[in-house]
């Protein structure tokens, strides 16, 4: 069974959009494993627009699964993230003026950098993940990083508003799913996945987590942290075993 992991970065957007002391993102973690998430994410981006320092130092003393670290390939990010200790660290590309992450890293000519940038958490057995598109050339790039895993952007899946679109893009994901696979690369899935796009991959197998986040925190704001994460965690529950 693929694991749930859950972003709790909108928890921090709701509260810095009053600069105020709360909702928790401390909180909301701990609320969603009790609602059935195998882990919990959190971008520390450079800005610091919504997720602080004080978060993920309180997250690593509380959280009682896994927790994972999405990060730009920075030296500063390097830096926190071997102190932190994540079970995992998710490497995006980031950009100030963006809403949110808005596409996959481009790893080409930059394998060896990131190579590099990899292996120090490696060493410590901290698993490593790169987010890129499902496109053939990023995979074959990312394997050659040495990465363990990737996460696959579904954003252009989720975002395709016309049934012939969305078909592509799922292909292309489901393609990069094979590719992947073959080259021994664990898969992970994360943007823009909500409660009924996440069906199609209902028969899916070799996918290890699904990374999400708006979908959760907006029917949280509405039944409650617990709920919604258990309403996710039990269709990702049936999906297939992975080998
Ligand atoms: N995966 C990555 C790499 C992301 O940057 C994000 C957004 O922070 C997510 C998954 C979660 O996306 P969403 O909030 O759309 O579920």
């Amino acid at each position: 069974m693929p694991e749930l992991i859950v972003n709790v970065d909108h928890i921090a957007t709701l509260r810095e959009a009053r600069k105020a002391r709360e909702p928790d993102p401390v909180h909301a973690a701990s609320l969603a494993e009790l609602g059935g998430a195998g882990g919990i994410i959190v971008h520390l981006r450079e800005d610091r627009r919504h997720i602080k320092d004080r978060d993920v130092n309180l997250l690593r003393d509380t959280v009682q699964t896994e927790l994972h670290l999405e990060m730009a390939a920075t030296e500063e990010m390097h830096k926190i993230a071997q102190e932190l200790n994540p079970e995992m660290v998710c490497l995006v590309p980031e950009k100030r003026q963006e809403l949110t992450t808005e596409g996959g890293m481009d790893l080409l000519g930059r394998e060896l950098e990131i190579y590099d940038f990899l292996k120090p958490f490696q060493e410590r057995n901290i698993k490593t993940s790169l987010f890129i598109d499902a496109s053939p050339e990023q995979i074959e790039a990312a394997y050659n990083c040495a990465t363990e895993y990737i996460e696959l952007h579904t954003g252009h899946y989720a975002d395709a508003r016309d049934h012939v679109t969305k078909r592509q893009e799922r292909q292309k994901i489901l393609d990069g799913i094979t590719q992947a696979r073959e080259l021994n690369l664990e898969v992970n899935l994360g943007h823009g996945l909500d409660y009924k796009n996440i069906l199609p991959f209902s028969k899916i197998s070799g996918i290890r987590e699904y990374s999400i986040g708006h979908s959760i925190v907006a029917r949280a704001a509405l039944v409650g942290m617990e709920r919604a994460v258990r309403d996710m965690s039990e269709i990702i529950r049936a999906f297939p075993e992975n080998e």
